[in-house]
């Protein structure tokens, strides 16, 4: 009998990948689980519907499946609105995973979290996992918080941190890279900012990395994120070379002039060197992880 795992948010861009991933490269039996009533892609795998800012349903569900890892790709990931709906991103940023301790300890579950770069200010980036948080928005404070509830916690656990994932799934919310491909595409002109620092990372090969993390069954945290480090502008002068679009269209702003009512970390980054030697994971550059993208939009 294969080991179990338990994949929350199921329908979201990261967790339609690791769906997609762990089915095809690994035996773990699947448990795929998100808030909506059925599964945006059917993988072969038992559906549930879990909300997991239900403690009870949270509960009852680890109960039934006795998952050996949680996985858990659910949360709230609109930056902005997390300035003004505070409540409902603390309650699915936070006390969600703390239900998902509770049900995890009662079980013997590892937990497997997804966490972000938006728990460093973007001051002296790139960071490791031993530089210390300092988050400047509301979503990146119920993350980091997300983060303690889990180290504090006594359960065995994993903290992924990654930033600005892109790539395909069915009715996911726009990403950066699907936005920029369908606006030049159309030949429509496009402000990219170039003051602000990270690497891309495309879903699929975060999923490649998690199943990696879950096979080896390393603990703590570790940066999971693309190859390279460089501004969005840069991203995007790759992305208009691997799709061959007109590099004219692409106009350089400044993050400032967005007005974006939550600040970003400007000067960030992940550096990935911990999962590279621990884990074995080669993370894809930007150009391989556009080129994946291309492959995987049938151009
Ligand atoms: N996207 C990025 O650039 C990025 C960067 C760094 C870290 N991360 C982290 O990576 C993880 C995955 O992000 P993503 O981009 O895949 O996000 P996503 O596409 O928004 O997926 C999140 C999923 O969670 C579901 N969900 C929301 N509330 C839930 C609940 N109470 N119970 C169960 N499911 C619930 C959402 O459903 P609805 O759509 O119906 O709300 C959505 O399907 C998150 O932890 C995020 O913080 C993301």
């Amino acid at each position: 009998m294969p080991d179990r795992i338990l994949i929350t948010g199921a329908n979201g861009l990261l967790g339609q990948a690791v769906m997609h991933i762990f089915s095809r490269e690994s035996d773990y039996e699947l448990i795929q689980s998100s808030v909506e009533e059925k599964g945006y892609v059917n993988f072969g795998s038992d559906y549930i519907k879990l909300d997991i800012s239900n403690k009870e349903e949270v509960k009852k569900a680890v109960k039934h499946y006795e998952p050996k890892v949680i996985m858990n790709c659910a949360a709230f990931t609109d930056v902005d609105k997390s300035e003004t709906e505070r409540e409902l991103c603390w309650k699915l940023n936070v006390d969600a995973v703390k239900n998902l301790i509770i049900a995890g300890r009662i079980n013997n579950s590892k937990i497997v979290h997804i966490s972000t770069d938006y728990i460093f200010d973007g001051k002296h980036g790139p960071y490791d996992e031993k530089s210390t948080p300092n988050p400047i928005s509301f979503y990146g404070r119920s993350k980091l918080a997300s983060e303690n509830a889990l180290t504090t916690s006594g359960v065995d656990y994993a903290i992924i941190r990654t930033m600005v994932l892109y790539g395909l799934g069915i009715n996911v919310k726009p990403n950066f890279a699907l936005w920029m491909i369908e606006k030049l595409k159309s030949k429509e002109p496009i402000n990219i900012v170039d003051d602000m620092i990270g690497n891309s990372t495309i879903a699929d090969d975060l999923a490649y990395g998690l199943l990696k993390l879950i096979e080896k069954n390393c603990r703590g945290v570790y940066n999971i994120a693309g190859r390279d480090i460089e501004s969005r502008y840069e991203f995007t002068m790759k992305l208009c070379d691997v799709f061959n679009f007109d590099k004219k269209l692409v106009k350089k702003i400044k993050t400032k002039d967005l007005n974006q009512p939550a600040p970003r970390p400007l000067n960030s980054g992940l550096i990935t060197l911990k999962a590279e030697s621990e884990l074995g994971f080669k993370p894809m550059d930007t150009i391989e992880g556009l080129r994946y993208l291309k492959y995987q939009l049938g151009y």
